[in-house]
Protein backbone atom coordinates (compact mmCIF):
# COMPACT_ATOMS: atom_id res chain seq x y z
CA UNK A 1 0.00 0.00 0.00
CA UNK A 2 0.92 3.22 -0.72
CA UNK A 3 0.80 4.30 2.59
CA UNK A 4 3.16 1.80 4.15
CA UNK A 5 5.40 2.91 1.66
CA UNK A 6 5.52 6.01 2.57
CA UNK A 7 5.85 5.22 6.16
CA UNK A 8 8.84 3.37 5.01
CA UNK A 9 10.53 5.41 3.78
CA UNK A 10 9.95 7.72 6.37
CA UNK A 11 10.98 5.50 8.79
CA UNK A 12 13.95 4.95 6.71
CA UNK A 13 14.94 8.26 6.56
CA UNK A 14 14.73 9.14 10.10
CA UNK A 15 16.69 5.62 10.84
CA UNK A 16 19.31 7.03 9.28
CA UNK A 17 19.08 10.54 10.23
CA UNK A 18 18.87 9.52 14.11
CA UNK A 19 20.30 6.62 14.19
CA UNK A 20 21.02 6.99 17.86
CA UNK A 21 17.26 6.45 18.43
CA UNK A 22 17.11 3.08 16.87
CA UNK A 23 20.04 1.99 18.95
CA UNK A 24 18.42 2.36 22.16
CA UNK A 25 18.91 -0.88 23.05
CA UNK A 26 15.64 -1.63 24.63
CA UNK A 27 13.42 -0.82 21.38
CA UNK A 28 14.19 -3.69 19.51
CA UNK A 29 10.68 -3.88 17.56
CA UNK A 30 10.61 -1.60 14.45
CA UNK A 31 7.36 -1.40 14.15
CA UNK A 32 6.91 -0.02 17.68
CA UNK A 33 9.53 2.30 17.11
CA UNK A 34 7.80 3.79 14.19
CA UNK A 35 4.78 4.60 15.96
CA UNK A 36 6.19 5.98 18.77
CA UNK A 37 8.40 8.62 16.42
CA UNK A 38 5.19 9.83 14.81
CA UNK A 39 3.44 10.55 17.93
CA UNK A 40 5.98 12.42 19.49
CA UNK A 41 5.81 14.16 15.79
CA UNK A 42 2.64 15.25 16.62
CA UNK A 43 2.74 15.65 20.06
CA UNK A 44 5.52 18.07 18.89
CA UNK A 45 3.36 19.65 16.27
CA UNK A 46 -0.02 19.86 18.85
CA UNK A 47 1.99 21.81 21.52
CA UNK A 48 4.02 23.96 18.94
CA UNK A 49 0.44 25.47 17.62
CA UNK A 50 -1.23 25.55 21.02
CA UNK A 51 1.73 27.44 21.74
CA UNK A 52 1.64 29.62 19.32
CA UNK A 53 -2.14 30.50 19.47
CA UNK A 54 -1.96 31.48 23.11
CA UNK A 55 1.09 33.75 22.68
CA UNK A 56 -0.59 35.30 19.83
CA UNK A 57 -3.65 35.46 22.09
CA UNK A 58 -1.82 37.45 24.78
CA UNK A 59 -0.05 39.44 22.39
CA UNK A 60 -3.00 40.55 20.57
CA UNK A 61 -2.66 43.54 18.25
CA UNK A 62 -4.07 46.57 18.78
CA UNK A 63 -6.70 48.01 16.19
CA UNK A 64 -5.83 49.00 12.98
CA UNK A 65 -5.30 52.78 11.94
CA UNK A 66 -4.05 55.99 10.76
CA UNK A 67 0.32 56.12 11.03
CA UNK A 68 1.19 59.17 13.15
CA UNK A 69 3.87 61.18 13.05
CA UNK A 70 6.23 60.90 16.20
CA UNK A 71 5.50 62.91 19.27
CA UNK A 72 1.82 64.01 18.09
CA UNK A 73 0.50 61.07 16.40
CA UNK A 74 -2.51 61.62 14.20
CA UNK A 75 -3.20 65.24 15.48
CA UNK A 76 -2.36 67.03 12.77
CA UNK A 77 -4.30 65.54 10.26
CA UNK A 78 -7.14 65.53 12.65
CA UNK A 79 -10.35 67.01 10.93
CA UNK A 80 -12.09 69.06 13.91
CA UNK A 81 -15.17 67.23 12.83
CA UNK A 82 -14.38 64.38 14.69
CA UNK A 83 -18.12 62.25 14.15
CA UNK A 84 -17.33 62.81 10.09
CA UNK A 85 -13.76 62.34 10.32
CA UNK A 86 -13.60 59.22 11.84
CA UNK A 87 -16.36 57.64 10.17
CA UNK A 88 -14.89 58.40 7.19
CA UNK A 89 -11.23 56.74 8.45
CA UNK A 90 -13.74 54.20 9.29
CA UNK A 91 -14.31 52.83 5.89
CA UNK A 92 -10.92 52.64 5.51
CA UNK A 93 -9.63 51.27 8.88
CA UNK A 94 -13.10 49.16 9.95
CA UNK A 95 -15.22 48.92 12.66
CA UNK A 96 -12.71 49.43 15.63
CA UNK A 97 -10.02 51.54 14.93
CA UNK A 98 -7.12 53.15 16.97
CA UNK A 99 -5.38 56.70 16.89
CA UNK A 100 -2.76 58.38 18.84
CA UNK A 101 -3.67 61.81 19.98
CA UNK A 102 -0.16 63.26 20.80
CA UNK A 103 0.73 60.55 23.83
CA UNK A 104 -2.83 59.56 24.57
CA UNK A 105 -4.07 56.12 22.91
CA UNK A 106 -7.67 56.41 21.60
CA UNK A 107 -9.97 53.78 20.23
CA UNK A 108 -13.36 54.55 17.78
CA UNK A 109 -15.67 51.92 17.46
CA UNK A 110 -17.87 52.94 14.17
CA UNK A 111 -20.19 49.53 14.33
CA UNK A 112 -23.15 48.28 16.15
CA UNK A 113 -21.36 44.47 16.65
CA UNK A 114 -18.44 46.04 18.09
CA UNK A 115 -20.82 48.82 20.20
CA UNK A 116 -22.50 45.76 21.40
CA UNK A 117 -18.95 43.79 22.71
CA UNK A 118 -18.23 47.29 24.29
CA UNK A 119 -21.63 48.41 25.59
CA UNK A 120 -23.23 44.93 26.54
CA UNK A 121 -20.69 42.09 26.79
CA UNK A 122 -18.07 43.95 28.19
CA UNK A 123 -20.65 46.53 30.02
CA UNK A 124 -18.90 46.17 32.98
CA UNK A 125 -15.12 46.88 31.94
CA UNK A 126 -16.02 50.06 29.53
CA UNK A 127 -18.11 51.82 32.74
CA UNK A 128 -15.14 53.49 33.25
CA UNK A 129 -14.95 57.45 31.68
CA UNK A 130 -11.75 58.76 30.02
CA UNK A 131 -11.56 62.06 32.37
CA UNK A 132 -11.12 65.61 30.62
CA UNK A 133 -8.51 68.06 32.31
CA UNK A 134 -11.54 70.29 32.10
CA UNK A 135 -13.96 68.32 33.50
CA UNK A 136 -11.51 66.80 36.66
CA UNK A 137 -11.63 70.98 37.59
CA UNK A 138 -15.40 71.03 37.69
CA UNK A 139 -16.20 67.93 38.81
CA UNK A 140 -16.05 68.58 42.30
CA UNK A 141 -13.33 65.71 42.35
CA UNK A 142 -14.78 63.57 40.49
CA UNK A 143 -17.75 63.87 43.42
CA UNK A 144 -20.33 63.96 39.91
CA UNK A 145 -21.97 60.85 38.95
CA UNK A 146 -21.20 62.02 34.80
CA UNK A 147 -16.95 62.14 34.84
CA UNK A 148 -17.23 59.41 38.18
CA UNK A 149 -15.43 56.25 37.68
CA UNK A 150 -17.64 52.94 37.75
CA UNK A 151 -17.80 51.91 41.39
CA UNK A 152 -19.89 51.84 44.72
CA UNK A 153 -19.74 56.02 44.89
CA UNK A 154 -21.20 55.93 41.10
CA UNK A 155 -24.21 53.22 42.24
CA UNK A 156 -25.30 55.50 45.06
CA UNK A 157 -25.37 59.01 42.56
CA UNK A 158 -26.94 56.80 39.83
CA UNK A 159 -29.35 55.23 42.33
CA UNK A 160 -30.21 58.68 43.81
CA UNK A 161 -30.76 60.50 40.20
CA UNK A 162 -32.23 57.67 38.50
CA UNK A 163 -34.25 55.66 41.12
CA UNK A 164 -35.42 59.01 43.56
CA UNK A 165 -34.88 62.52 41.68
CA UNK A 166 -35.77 61.46 38.32
CA UNK A 167 -38.45 58.99 39.45
CA UNK A 168 -41.71 59.03 37.52
CA UNK A 169 -43.52 60.02 41.61
CA UNK A 170 -40.88 63.04 41.23
CA UNK A 171 -41.28 63.80 37.32
CA UNK A 172 -45.00 63.84 37.92
CA UNK A 173 -44.77 66.06 40.42
CA UNK A 174 -43.08 68.84 38.21
CA UNK A 175 -45.72 68.47 35.53
CA UNK A 176 -47.54 71.90 36.42
CA UNK A 177 -43.96 73.44 36.24
CA UNK A 178 -43.20 72.31 32.95
CA UNK A 179 -46.98 73.76 31.88
CA UNK A 180 -46.17 77.25 33.13
CA UNK A 181 -42.76 77.54 31.30
CA UNK A 182 -44.26 76.46 28.19
CA UNK A 183 -47.10 77.99 28.12
CA UNK A 184 -44.87 81.36 28.82
CA UNK A 185 -42.83 80.38 25.80
CA UNK A 186 -46.24 80.33 23.90
CA UNK A 187 -47.14 83.09 24.65
CA UNK A 188 -43.88 84.96 24.31
CA UNK A 189 -43.96 83.47 20.81
CA UNK A 190 -47.53 84.90 20.41
CA UNK A 191 -46.63 88.33 20.73
CA UNK A 192 -44.07 88.06 17.66
CA UNK A 193 -46.16 85.96 15.55
CA UNK A 194 -45.74 87.16 12.03
CA UNK A 195 -42.05 87.79 12.40
CA UNK A 196 -38.79 86.36 11.86
CA UNK A 197 -37.37 84.83 15.52
CA UNK A 198 -34.61 82.56 16.35
CA UNK A 199 -36.41 79.52 17.49
CA UNK A 200 -33.37 77.78 19.72
CA UNK A 201 -33.69 81.27 21.95
CA UNK A 202 -36.96 80.89 22.43
CA UNK A 203 -36.26 77.05 23.61
CA UNK A 204 -33.66 77.75 25.48
CA UNK A 205 -34.84 79.80 27.68
CA UNK A 206 -37.74 77.38 28.30
CA UNK A 207 -35.59 74.64 29.01
CA UNK A 208 -32.76 76.52 31.06
CA UNK A 209 -36.01 78.13 33.04
CA UNK A 210 -37.57 74.60 33.83
CA UNK A 211 -34.61 72.91 34.44
CA UNK A 212 -33.11 75.61 36.86
CA UNK A 213 -36.90 75.88 38.36
CA UNK A 214 -36.89 72.19 39.03
CA UNK A 215 -33.47 72.07 40.77
CA UNK A 216 -33.00 74.95 42.73
CA UNK A 217 -35.98 77.13 41.46
CA UNK A 218 -37.68 77.22 45.09
CA UNK A 219 -36.04 79.96 46.41
CA UNK A 220 -33.93 81.03 43.18
CA UNK A 221 -36.88 81.43 40.67
CA UNK A 222 -35.44 83.87 37.85
CA UNK A 223 -33.85 86.82 39.42
CA UNK A 224 -29.99 88.37 39.41
CA UNK A 225 -28.12 85.34 40.30
CA UNK A 226 -29.69 82.89 36.95
CA UNK A 227 -28.58 85.83 34.78
CA UNK A 228 -24.81 85.49 36.32
CA UNK A 229 -25.32 81.65 36.58
CA UNK A 230 -26.04 81.86 32.72
CA UNK A 231 -23.18 84.11 32.18
CA UNK A 232 -20.90 81.53 34.01
CA UNK A 233 -22.51 78.74 32.57
CA UNK A 234 -21.58 79.82 28.73
CA UNK A 235 -18.53 80.53 30.05
CA UNK A 236 -17.60 76.84 31.00
CA UNK A 237 -19.18 75.91 27.72
CA UNK A 238 -16.02 78.18 25.89
CA UNK A 239 -13.54 76.45 27.67
CA UNK A 240 -14.73 72.98 27.42
CA UNK A 241 -14.84 73.57 23.53
CA UNK A 242 -11.36 74.80 23.14
CA UNK A 243 -8.78 71.73 22.61
CA UNK A 244 -6.71 70.80 25.39
CA UNK A 245 -2.81 70.13 25.36
CA UNK A 246 -2.87 68.50 28.95
CA UNK A 247 -5.70 66.34 27.38
CA UNK A 248 -3.07 65.26 24.78
CA UNK A 249 -0.10 64.93 27.17
CA UNK A 250 -1.19 64.10 30.18
CA UNK A 251 2.39 64.22 31.22
CA UNK A 252 2.16 67.62 30.76
CA UNK A 253 -0.98 68.25 32.69
CA UNK A 254 1.21 69.69 36.05
CA UNK A 255 2.37 72.55 34.04
CA UNK A 256 -1.14 74.08 32.30
CA UNK A 257 0.52 75.62 29.39
CA UNK A 258 -2.62 77.11 28.64
CA UNK A 259 -3.78 77.55 32.15
CA UNK A 260 -7.38 75.86 31.72
CA UNK A 261 -7.25 74.53 34.94
CA UNK A 262 -6.48 78.28 36.57
CA UNK A 263 -9.28 79.59 34.45
CA UNK A 264 -11.91 76.78 35.54
CA UNK A 265 -10.53 77.01 39.20
CA UNK A 266 -12.27 80.54 39.07
CA UNK A 267 -15.54 79.30 37.52
CA UNK A 268 -15.44 76.51 39.88
CA UNK A 269 -14.86 79.21 42.98
CA UNK A 270 -17.76 81.04 41.41
CA UNK A 271 -20.27 77.96 41.11
CA UNK A 272 -19.67 77.16 44.73
CA UNK A 273 -20.10 80.34 45.99
CA UNK A 274 -23.59 80.07 44.03
CA UNK A 275 -24.32 76.52 45.20
CA UNK A 276 -23.34 77.23 49.01
CA UNK A 277 -25.57 80.62 48.60
CA UNK A 278 -28.30 78.43 47.53
CA UNK A 279 -28.17 75.52 50.02
CA UNK A 280 -27.39 78.23 53.28
CA UNK A 281 -30.85 79.94 52.17
CA UNK A 282 -32.59 76.89 52.35
CA UNK A 283 -31.34 75.37 55.81
CA UNK A 284 -31.94 78.64 57.07
CA UNK A 285 -35.65 78.30 55.91
CA UNK A 286 -35.74 75.17 57.50
CA UNK A 287 -34.36 76.55 60.92
CA UNK A 288 -37.27 78.55 60.82
CA UNK A 289 -39.45 75.92 60.03
CA UNK A 290 -41.47 78.17 57.10
CA UNK A 291 -40.54 75.68 53.94
CA UNK A 292 -44.23 74.13 55.19
CA UNK A 293 -46.06 76.99 53.84
CA UNK A 294 -44.21 77.47 51.05
CA UNK A 295 -45.11 74.50 48.70
CA UNK A 296 -43.62 75.71 46.18
CA UNK A 297 -40.09 74.76 47.90
CA UNK A 298 -40.37 71.41 46.40
CA UNK A 299 -37.16 71.19 44.10
CA UNK A 300 -34.72 68.48 43.77
CA UNK A 301 -32.48 70.37 46.63
CA UNK A 302 -34.93 70.05 48.75
CA UNK A 303 -35.47 66.37 48.08
CA UNK A 304 -31.65 66.11 48.62
CA UNK A 305 -31.88 67.77 51.46
CA UNK A 306 -34.64 65.91 52.94
CA UNK A 307 -32.78 62.81 51.86
CA UNK A 308 -29.89 63.75 53.96
CA UNK A 309 -32.22 64.23 57.45
CA UNK A 310 -33.21 60.78 56.63
CA UNK A 311 -30.07 59.00 57.10
CA UNK A 312 -28.20 58.04 53.77
CA UNK A 313 -26.71 61.30 53.66
CA UNK A 314 -24.88 62.87 50.96
CA UNK A 315 -22.25 65.35 51.20
CA UNK A 316 -22.55 68.77 50.37
CA UNK A 317 -19.74 68.72 48.00
CA UNK A 318 -22.16 65.38 46.11
CA UNK A 319 -25.26 67.59 46.18
CA UNK A 320 -23.34 70.37 44.73
CA UNK A 321 -21.94 68.71 42.13
CA UNK A 322 -24.81 66.66 41.31
CA UNK A 323 -27.40 70.13 40.59
CA UNK A 324 -24.27 71.03 38.62
CA UNK A 325 -24.49 68.02 36.23
CA UNK A 326 -28.14 68.47 35.58
CA UNK A 327 -27.77 71.82 34.84
CA UNK A 328 -25.49 71.41 32.54
CA UNK A 329 -26.43 67.80 31.19
CA UNK A 330 -29.94 69.03 30.95
CA UNK A 331 -30.29 72.50 29.41
CA UNK A 332 -28.20 72.15 26.25
CA UNK A 333 -28.81 68.69 24.99
CA UNK A 334 -32.88 69.48 25.21
CA UNK A 335 -32.14 72.64 23.93
CA UNK A 336 -30.48 71.47 20.74
CA UNK A 337 -32.76 68.59 20.10
CA UNK A 338 -35.56 70.32 19.83
CA UNK A 339 -33.51 73.09 17.50
CA UNK A 340 -32.71 69.74 15.30
CA UNK A 341 -36.34 68.44 15.45
CA UNK A 342 -38.01 72.14 14.50
CA UNK A 343 -35.22 72.41 11.45
CA UNK A 344 -36.18 69.09 10.56
CA UNK A 345 -39.95 69.27 10.31
CA UNK A 346 -39.63 72.75 8.78
CA UNK A 347 -37.57 71.11 5.69
CA UNK A 348 -40.13 67.97 5.37
CA UNK A 349 -43.54 70.02 5.13
CA UNK A 350 -45.44 66.80 4.53
CA UNK A 351 -43.93 65.42 8.02
CA UNK A 352 -44.72 68.96 9.52
CA UNK A 353 -48.27 68.53 8.17
CA UNK A 354 -48.76 64.95 9.29
CA UNK A 355 -47.44 65.97 12.91
CA UNK A 356 -50.24 68.52 13.09
CA UNK A 357 -52.80 66.73 11.77
CA UNK A 358 -52.16 64.24 14.55
CA UNK A 359 -51.97 66.72 17.49
CA UNK A 360 -55.29 68.37 16.19
CA UNK A 361 -56.69 64.78 16.51
CA UNK A 362 -55.51 63.89 19.83
CA UNK A 363 -55.70 67.91 21.12
CA UNK A 364 -58.37 70.05 19.15
CA UNK A 365 -57.64 73.53 17.88
CA UNK A 366 -59.42 74.87 20.83
CA UNK A 367 -57.28 73.53 23.78
CA UNK A 368 -53.51 73.36 24.60
CA UNK A 369 -51.40 70.28 24.54
CA UNK A 370 -50.99 68.94 28.34
CA UNK A 371 -48.50 65.96 29.33
CA UNK A 372 -51.38 63.21 28.92
CA UNK A 373 -51.37 63.74 25.16
CA UNK A 374 -48.29 62.99 24.46
CA UNK A 375 -48.75 59.16 24.67
CA UNK A 376 -51.03 59.30 21.83
CA UNK A 377 -49.04 61.23 19.48
CA UNK A 378 -47.26 58.22 17.93
CA UNK A 379 -46.13 60.08 14.66
CA UNK A 380 -44.37 62.79 16.77
CA UNK A 381 -42.76 60.59 18.81
CA UNK A 382 -41.14 59.15 15.99
CA UNK A 383 -40.56 62.36 14.20
CA UNK A 384 -37.77 62.86 17.63
CA UNK A 385 -36.56 59.41 16.99
CA UNK A 386 -35.84 60.02 13.12
CA UNK A 387 -34.34 63.44 14.80
CA UNK A 388 -31.48 62.12 16.72
CA UNK A 389 -30.91 59.43 14.93
CA UNK A 390 -29.31 61.64 11.94
CA UNK A 391 -28.70 64.68 14.39
CA UNK A 392 -27.12 62.49 18.04
CA UNK A 393 -26.46 65.52 19.79
CA UNK A 394 -23.80 63.36 21.50
CA UNK A 395 -22.33 61.66 18.73
CA UNK A 396 -19.22 60.24 19.68
CA UNK A 397 -21.52 59.87 23.12
CA UNK A 398 -19.00 60.24 26.33
CA UNK A 399 -15.62 59.12 26.23
CA UNK A 400 -15.55 55.64 28.20
CA UNK A 401 -12.47 53.98 29.12
CA UNK A 402 -11.55 50.25 30.16
CA UNK A 403 -10.72 49.08 33.93
CA UNK A 404 -8.33 46.26 32.38
CA UNK A 405 -7.43 45.50 29.07
CA UNK A 406 -10.01 43.66 27.32
CA UNK A 407 -9.91 42.02 23.83
CA UNK A 408 -12.69 43.55 21.23
CA UNK A 409 -13.54 42.77 17.54
CA UNK A 410 -10.44 40.74 17.72
CA UNK A 411 -8.33 43.45 18.69
CA UNK A 412 -6.70 44.69 22.08
CA UNK A 413 -7.95 47.53 23.90
CA UNK A 414 -5.84 48.53 26.41
CA UNK A 415 -6.40 49.66 29.93
CA UNK A 416 -7.54 53.24 30.13
CA UNK A 417 -7.85 53.92 26.98
CA UNK A 418 -10.44 56.28 25.80
CA UNK A 419 -12.83 54.77 23.75
CA UNK A 420 -15.22 57.01 21.53
CA UNK A 421 -18.47 55.06 19.97
CA UNK A 422 -19.29 56.79 17.16
CA UNK A 423 -23.41 57.03 17.53
CA UNK A 424 -23.67 59.18 14.33
CA UNK A 425 -21.95 56.73 12.16
CA UNK A 426 -23.51 53.66 13.57
CA UNK A 427 -27.56 55.65 13.25
CA UNK A 428 -26.56 56.28 9.29
CA UNK A 429 -25.05 52.67 9.04
CA UNK A 430 -26.35 51.52 5.41
CA UNK A 431 -25.84 48.16 6.60
CA UNK A 432 -28.32 48.66 9.83
CA UNK A 433 -30.87 51.54 7.80
CA UNK A 434 -32.79 51.88 4.86
CA UNK A 435 -32.15 54.14 3.16
CA UNK A 436 -30.13 56.01 6.08
CA UNK A 437 -29.82 59.73 5.15
CA UNK A 438 -33.28 60.03 4.53
CA UNK A 439 -35.88 61.63 7.35
CA UNK A 440 -38.44 58.80 7.41
CA UNK A 441 -40.27 58.91 11.14
CA UNK A 442 -42.58 56.37 9.29
CA UNK A 443 -39.31 53.19 10.02
CA UNK A 444 -40.21 54.19 13.85
CA UNK A 445 -43.63 53.90 13.67
CA UNK A 446 -43.53 50.59 12.44
CA UNK A 447 -40.57 49.19 14.50
CA UNK A 448 -41.59 50.96 18.06
CA UNK A 449 -40.53 48.35 20.08
CA UNK A 450 -37.67 47.18 18.58
CA UNK A 451 -36.24 50.83 18.56
CA UNK A 452 -36.71 52.37 21.42
CA UNK A 453 -34.26 54.68 23.66
CA UNK A 454 -33.16 51.66 25.94
CA UNK A 455 -30.44 51.06 23.65
CA UNK A 456 -31.17 47.42 23.44
CA UNK A 457 -30.52 47.68 19.87
CA UNK A 458 -27.01 48.75 19.26
CA UNK A 459 -27.92 50.06 15.90
CA UNK A 460 -30.07 52.67 17.51
CA UNK A 461 -28.43 54.66 20.71
CA UNK A 462 -28.57 58.20 20.88
CA UNK A 463 -28.71 58.10 24.43
CA UNK A 464 -25.56 55.84 25.02
CA UNK A 465 -26.48 51.86 26.16
CA UNK A 466 -25.57 50.08 29.00
CA UNK A 467 -24.51 51.05 32.96
CA UNK A 468 -23.56 54.50 31.86
CA UNK A 469 -27.13 54.84 29.44
CA UNK A 470 -27.94 59.04 29.91
CA UNK A 471 -29.40 59.05 33.45
CA UNK A 472 -32.02 61.79 32.31
CA UNK A 473 -33.82 60.00 29.56
CA UNK A 474 -37.57 60.01 30.95
CA UNK A 475 -37.03 63.69 31.95
CA UNK A 476 -35.43 64.35 28.37
CA UNK A 477 -38.05 62.53 26.65
CA UNK A 478 -41.04 64.81 28.36
CA UNK A 479 -39.40 67.87 28.17
CA UNK A 480 -38.74 67.60 24.20
CA UNK A 481 -42.11 65.89 23.30
CA UNK A 482 -44.16 68.75 25.02
CA UNK A 483 -42.27 71.54 24.47
CA UNK A 484 -42.53 70.45 20.20
CA UNK A 485 -45.84 69.71 20.48
CA UNK A 486 -46.48 73.19 21.82
CA UNK A 487 -44.86 74.34 19.71
CA UNK A 488 -46.58 72.97 16.21
CA UNK A 489 -49.64 72.70 17.82
CA UNK A 490 -50.16 76.56 18.57
CA UNK A 491 -48.04 77.97 15.50
CA UNK A 492 -47.82 77.07 11.97
CA UNK A 493 -43.89 77.66 10.93
CA UNK A 494 -42.77 79.35 7.67
CA UNK A 495 -39.17 80.24 6.45
CA UNK A 496 -38.67 84.17 5.93
CA UNK A 497 -38.66 85.26 2.30
CA UNK A 498 -35.52 83.89 0.08
CA UNK A 499 -34.18 81.64 2.73
CA UNK A 500 -33.60 77.76 3.23
CA UNK A 501 -33.37 75.55 6.24
CA UNK A 502 -29.49 75.07 6.74
CA UNK A 503 -29.07 71.59 8.40
CA UNK A 504 -25.58 71.60 8.00
CA UNK A 505 -23.96 70.93 11.80
CA UNK A 506 -20.72 71.78 14.02
CA UNK A 507 -19.22 69.32 16.10
CA UNK A 508 -18.89 70.71 20.11
CA UNK A 509 -19.85 69.60 23.26
CA UNK A 510 -22.56 69.11 21.84
CA UNK A 511 -23.52 68.52 17.83
CA UNK A 512 -25.45 71.75 17.00
CA UNK A 513 -26.41 73.35 14.09
CA UNK A 514 -24.15 75.54 12.26
CA UNK A 515 -26.62 78.30 11.38
CA UNK A 516 -29.60 78.84 13.90
CA UNK A 517 -33.16 78.29 12.63
CA UNK A 518 -34.89 81.50 11.98
CA UNK A 519 -38.28 81.20 11.68
CA UNK A 520 -41.99 82.79 11.24
CA UNK A 521 -45.05 81.95 13.49
CA UNK A 522 -48.36 82.21 12.74
CA UNK A 523 -50.97 81.73 15.22
CA UNK A 524 -53.27 78.67 14.47
CA UNK A 525 -55.52 78.23 17.35
CA UNK A 526 -59.47 79.20 17.27
CA UNK A 527 -59.17 81.41 20.14
CA UNK A 528 -56.77 84.13 21.40
CA UNK A 529 -56.96 83.34 24.64
CA UNK A 530 -55.37 80.25 24.28
CA UNK A 531 -52.49 82.23 23.78
CA UNK A 532 -52.66 83.97 27.27
C1 LIG B 1 -32.05 64.89 24.48
C2 LIG B 1 -31.46 64.95 25.56
C3 LIG B 1 -30.31 64.12 26.02
C4 LIG B 1 -29.48 63.31 25.30
C5 LIG B 1 -29.53 63.01 23.80
C6 LIG B 1 -28.53 62.75 26.23
C7 LIG B 1 -27.53 61.87 25.88
C8 LIG B 1 -26.61 61.34 26.77
C9 LIG B 1 -25.52 60.49 26.39
C10 LIG B 1 -25.22 59.99 24.98
C11 LIG B 1 -24.84 60.18 27.53
C12 LIG B 1 -23.58 59.30 27.61
C13 LIG B 1 -23.89 57.84 27.54
C14 LIG B 1 -22.64 57.00 27.49
O1 LIG B 1 -21.63 57.38 28.06
O2 LIG B 1 -22.66 55.94 26.87
C15 LIG B 1 -25.49 60.86 28.63
C16 LIG B 1 -25.09 60.77 29.94
C17 LIG B 1 -25.74 61.43 30.97
N1 LIG B 1 -26.86 62.24 30.88
FE1 LIG B 1 -27.88 62.68 29.21
N2 LIG B 1 -28.81 63.23 27.48
C18 LIG B 1 -29.88 64.07 27.39
C19 LIG B 1 -30.50 64.76 28.43
C20 LIG B 1 -30.16 64.65 29.76
C21 LIG B 1 -30.87 65.28 30.84
C22 LIG B 1 -32.11 66.14 30.70
C23 LIG B 1 -30.20 64.94 31.99
C24 LIG B 1 -30.47 65.26 33.43
C25 LIG B 1 -31.40 65.86 33.94
C26 LIG B 1 -29.09 64.08 31.61
C27 LIG B 1 -28.20 63.53 32.50
C28 LIG B 1 -27.17 62.70 32.13
C29 LIG B 1 -26.23 62.15 33.09
C30 LIG B 1 -26.21 62.38 34.59
C31 LIG B 1 -25.33 61.35 32.36
C32 LIG B 1 -24.15 60.56 32.90
C33 LIG B 1 -24.57 59.16 33.26
C34 LIG B 1 -23.44 58.32 33.81
O3 LIG B 1 -22.28 58.58 33.48
O4 LIG B 1 -23.73 57.39 34.57
N3 LIG B 1 -29.10 63.93 30.25
N4 LIG B 1 -26.58 61.56 28.14
C1 LIG C 1 -39.49 58.26 43.96
O1 LIG C 1 -38.57 58.85 44.83
C2 LIG C 1 -39.12 59.36 46.04
C3 LIG C 1 -38.01 60.01 46.82
O2 LIG C 1 -37.52 61.13 46.16
C4 LIG C 1 -39.76 58.25 46.82
O3 LIG C 1 -40.37 58.75 48.01
C5 LIG C 1 -40.80 57.57 45.96
O4 LIG C 1 -41.34 56.47 46.64
C6 LIG C 1 -40.18 57.11 44.64
N1 LIG C 1 -41.23 56.60 43.80
C7 LIG C 1 -41.08 55.49 43.07
C8 LIG C 1 -42.23 55.13 42.19
O5 LIG C 1 -40.11 54.80 43.14
C1 LIG D 1 -27.98 76.20 27.22
O1 LIG D 1 -28.12 75.66 25.94
C2 LIG D 1 -28.13 76.60 24.90
C3 LIG D 1 -28.45 75.92 23.62
O2 LIG D 1 -27.62 74.89 23.33
C4 LIG D 1 -26.79 77.31 24.84
O3 LIG D 1 -26.79 78.26 23.81
C5 LIG D 1 -26.56 77.99 26.17
O4 LIG D 1 -25.26 78.53 26.19
C6 LIG D 1 -26.74 77.05 27.33
N1 LIG D 1 -26.85 77.87 28.46
C7 LIG D 1 -26.14 77.73 29.48
C8 LIG D 1 -26.35 78.70 30.54
O5 LIG D 1 -25.35 76.82 29.51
Amino acid sequence: MVISDLFGKIIGFISKRCSWWWEIPSSRDEFTKAILTVSIAVLIIVCYTFLIRKWKKESVELPPGPRGLPLVGNLLSLDLELHRHFAKLARTYGPIMSLRLGSKLCVVVSSSTVAKEILKDHDTIFANRDVPVAARALSYGNHDIVWSPYGPHWRMLRKVCVGELLNNTNLDAFKSLRQRKVNQMVHNIYTKRGTPIVVGEHIFETIFGTMTSMLWGGTHEAGESSAEFRQVMNEVVRLFSKPNISDIFPILARFDIQGVVRQFRKVVLWHDEFFNQIIDQRLELGRRGEEENRPEIKDFLQLLLKRNEQGDPMTTAQIKALLMDFVYAGNDSVTTVLEWAMAKLMDHPEAMRRAQEELDQVVGLSGTVEEAHLSKLHYLSAAVKEVMRLHPIAPLLLPHSPSQSCVVGGYMVPKDTQVLVNAWAIQRDPEAWDKPLEFQPERFLMATTKYDYSGNDLCYIPFGSGRRICAGMALAERLIMYTLASLLHSFDWRLPEGTKVDLSDKFGMTLKMKTPLVAIPTPRLSNSELYA
